[in-house]
């Protein structure tokens, strides 16, 4: 029997990234940021080659020398490696989120990074945010959530995230930037970003992280009796 896999989808600042931390760090379960998998293959590929546009054309050219490395200790921090070199923090742009946004279009890199995410599997367990996290990869999870909140909720969000990384920006910016990219990924062709059908869906608009968690971690009790 493969472990029990949790999986958070939803669009950018809906909080998915800390609830789903909070619930691995809770239950002892590995933890999985798909979108820093999808920010470092872009950036990666961008410092290879700034035209990235014609990259992209050429994707598998590239795709063939790069190795991703995600690390998680539970209830500490998550780190990404490419090749060895620690991105951890130089994929938390906005402009490195709008690469990823672009080669997130792309079946051979959904290709490659689905059999990473796969391999990602352990026991006692998994839990993995992103876009696709439900519908796509792990399309048999044990329990799938999607969370929502309004695009200016999601912006103060993000723009509080990017000050505590000393990364500077402004909200007018910030909802255009994030309208923008939920109709790529809402709009594109493959996984695109949608709930599951059996998705448990939670507005996180008008809670906090701790609640928003509470309300996970009661429902995954619920289901997941032998935890
Ligand atoms: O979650 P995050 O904002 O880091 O994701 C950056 C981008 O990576 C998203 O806007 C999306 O285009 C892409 N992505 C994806 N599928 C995932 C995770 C992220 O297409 N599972």
């Amino acid at each position: 029997m493969r472990a029990p896999i949790i999986t958070v989808d939803g669009p950018s600042g809906v909080g998915k990234g800390t609830i789903a931390m909070m619930i691995a760090t809770k239950l002892g379960f590995r933890y999985l940021d798909s979108g820093s998998l999808y920010r470092s293959l872009a950036l990666k590929i961008y410092k290879k080659n700034k035209n990235f546009e014609a990259a992209l054309d050429n994707l598998d050219e590239y795709l063939k020398d790069i190795h991703i490395d995600f690390q998680y200790t539970p209830g500490g921090k998550a780190k990404i490696f490419v090749n060895n070199e620690d991105f951890t923090q130089k994929i938390r742009t906005e402009e490195v989120a709008v690469l990823a946004s672009k080669i997130a279009k792309k079946k051979s890199a959904r290709d490659m990074l689905g059999d990473y995410q796969r391999n990602y599997i352990s026991t006692p367990g998994l839990v993995a945010d992103g876009r696709d996290m439900g519908t796509k990869v792990f399309f048999d999870a044990n329990i799938k959530f999607f969370l929502t909140a309004s695009v200016e909720k999601r912006a103060e969000r993000r723009l509080n995230q990017l000050k505590d990384q000393g990364i500077s920006a402004n909200l007018p910016n910030l909802i255009q930037e994030l309208l923008l990219r939920d109709k790529a990924d809402t709009e594109r062709l493959i996984s695109p970003l949608i709930p599951a059908k059996d998705a448990i869906i939670i507005d996180t608009s008008d809670i906090s992280a701790e609640e928003a968690f509470d309300i996970t971690i009661n429902i995954i009790k619920e289901n997941l009796k032998n935890l």
